[in-house]
């Protein structure tokens, strides 16, 4: 069991396989970053494994693959096989933003992920070019297709802008009707990287959208997740992360791993510490009491509404989300 410094109990990895994307998501990479980190900085699948081998042995039993954008690691499906190989009951996830999903879906069902969260943040095709600055909205959908043709659980992520894509959180939420997926509604968080002139809807004005069409009832947080869940009056379920809270933060049950080795206690901290050169030693060890002093200093809750309101200047596309 791994436990952190508060008591809370770690069973959940995050480890983000590249920081590249194919998009530029406006609130997230709006502009290619001056330098990607060189590729021979990278730990390889066989080095990452070694690390999530010790960490699934320690409890960890939900991993989820980001990125930026996971699969344009090449051969991502071979990295999956290892894990589900090795353990098959694992809750082994991916998110994705879905462009290359048409050609791989079925290859990643085969070597045994069991569920994706693709980002769909528009229905129009103009207005998610606008967003992912590429002309993108017909491969998503098609990727969206795919996958559940494949067997593969889906979610939608969708971060809701002013005057951008206010306007389409019911007909996404009616997508996800249609297609039996559960939507799920992300504040956009402010960051440095992001474009500033972006103005995100707050959880409250989300919801007021969704009230316009339908009744809606509180059902509560799912387990440890930040998604606070509810129900519409046809039985519907949609779910609302409000990452400016922190009250999900007292039953926080996951930690990152960066492509480079970095732990990441929290999403919002800068602090962080390699495991990269105990991996490459192959010194397994020191990789576990690397990530037990993480775990010991795992922050109580994150910084949003701390005093000094600093958050980390660490790009989401390099801890995944
Ligand atoms: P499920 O396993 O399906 O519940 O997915 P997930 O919500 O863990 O994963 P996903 O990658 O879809 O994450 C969705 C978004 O939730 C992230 O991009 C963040 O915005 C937010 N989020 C995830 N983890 C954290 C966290 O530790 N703290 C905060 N504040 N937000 C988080
Ligand atoms: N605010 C909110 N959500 C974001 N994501 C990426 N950047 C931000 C941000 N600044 C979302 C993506 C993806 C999920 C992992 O995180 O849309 O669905
Ligand atoms: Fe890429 Fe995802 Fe960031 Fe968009 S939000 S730029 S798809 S990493």
């Amino acid at each position: 069991m791994l436990i952190d410094g508060h008591g809370r109990s770690v069973t959940y990895l995050r480890v983000s396989v590249t920081e590249r994307c194919n998009f530029r998501c406006q609130y997230c990479m709006p502009e290619k970053p001056f330098s990607w980190v060189p590729k021979e900085n990278l730990l390889s699948f066989e080095e990452l494994f070694l690390f999530i081998k010790a960490a699934i042995d320690e409890g960890i039993t939900k991993i989820r693959l980001t990125g930026g954008e996971p699969l344009l690691r090449e051969d991502l499906d071979r990295f999956i096989k290892m894990i589900s190989d090795y353990k098959p009951d694992i809750d082994l996830a991916l998110t994705t933003n879905g462009f290359l999903l048409p050609d791989t879906a079925m290859k990643l069902k085969e070597a045994g992920l069991k569920r994706l969260n693709i980002s769909l943040d528009s229905l129009k095709p103009d207005i998610a070019h606008k967003i992912a600055q590429k002309d993108v909205l017909g491969r998503v959908l098609l990727g969206i297709d795919k996958a559940l043709e494949a067997g593969l659980k889906v979610k939608i992520n969708m971060v809701p802008l002013k005057g951008i894509n206010d306007d389409e959180i019911v007909d996404i939420l009616e997508y996800g009707k249609a297609h039996n997926i559960k939507v799920r509604f992300i504040e956009y968080m402010e960051n440095r990287h992001a474009d500033q002139t972006l103005r995100g809807m707050h959880g409250r004005e989300i919801l007021d959208k969704i009230k316009e069409r339908y009744t809606i009832k509180a059902l509560g947080r799912e387990g440890s997740s930040p998604s606070f869940n509810y129900l519409l009056d046809d039985g519907t379920e949609f779910g609302l992360i409000d990452p400016h809270k922190h009250d999900f933060c007292e039953s926080c049950n996951r930690i990152r791993l960066t492509a480079e080795g970095f732990l990441i206690p929290c999403l919002y901290f800068d602090e962080a510490m390699s495991i990269a050169d105990a991996i490459k030693t192959r010194d397994i060890q020191k990789a576990s009491e690397i990530l037990a002093a993480v775990l010991r200093d795992k922050p109580k809750e994150n910084r949003w509404q701390q005093e000094d309101g600093e958050v980390s200047s660490r790009a989401f596309y390099e801890t995944g989300g």
